[in-house]
């Protein structure tokens, strides 16, 4: 990779399984990492604790700008009333333009970069190297995030889950500025029937060639 900066950008719908496949592959392929979604939930969370309306423009902006890229708490910022939230303080184009703008110098970064998102290979990084769109039906994303909760030793209700799920997937893909939707040239990998292995072997064989070819030109 002499030189030249590789990107891989991931984009799907919440649960789909982008996370897991995004860090495997920037382990595998020795890339750094950006979950977007963190960028948009750490507005959301400084809005929240602060106890800011989600809807005022101008103090999520001042948010936005303040979120480092080096300290974003995953394990704060997966709360779930976060998410929520999250999506919420997303429809603010002026939010997205400053969170874009970190994400886009966070890819430039040698030696490349996977970054996860909604809006990755579509506006992000339009010139990705690789375009995933992982997706997977709503009902498997319920039942897989009950799972999760459930192995952390929770309890949850399956149709709340779900319910969940569909109203942020309707936000996230309703959205006028950078709706979730595939980039004409992104690989769908649907892993409704898939486990994680067999997902990640379908990436990486996709991510293996683009190399070769990038490696020939
Ligand atoms: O992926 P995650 O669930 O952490 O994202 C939280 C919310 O942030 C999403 O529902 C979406 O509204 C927003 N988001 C976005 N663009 C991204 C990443 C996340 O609008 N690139």
């Amino acid at each position: 990779m002499a030189g030249a900066r590789f990107v891989i950008a991931i984009d799907g719908p919440a649960g789909a399984g982008k996370g897991t496949m995004a860090r495997r592959l920037a382990d595998h392929f020795r890339l750094n990492l950006l979950d977007t979604g963190l960028t948009y939930r750490a507005v959301a969370h400084h809005m929240l604790r602060e106890g800011l309306d989600l809807g005022d423009e101008a103090a999520a902006v001042a948010a936005a700008r303040a979120v480092d890229l080096g300290s974003l708490d995953r394990e704060v910022l997966s709360q779930h009333a976060v998410g929520e939230a999250a999506s919420r303080v997303a429809v603010i184009p002026a939010v997205r333009r400053v969170l874009v703008d970190k994400q886009r110098e966070f890819s430039r970064r040698s030696p490349g970069a996977v970054l996860d998102g909604r809006d990755i290979g579509t506006v992000v990084c339009p010139d990705a190297d690789v375009k995933l769109y992982v997706t997977a039906t709503a009902e498997v994303r319920a039942r897989r995030r009950l799972a999760e909760i459930e192995a952390r030793g929770g309890a949850a209700d399956y149709g709340r889950i779900l319910q969940d799920i569909e109203r942020r997937d309707a936000r996230d893909t309703e959205r006028a500025d950078s709706p979730l939707r595939p980039a004409a040239d992104a690989h769908l990998l649907d892993t409704s029937e898939m486990d994680i292995e067999t997902a990640f072997q379908a990436a990486k064989t996709l991510v293996d060639q683009a190399l070769a070819t990038r490696n020939e030109g």
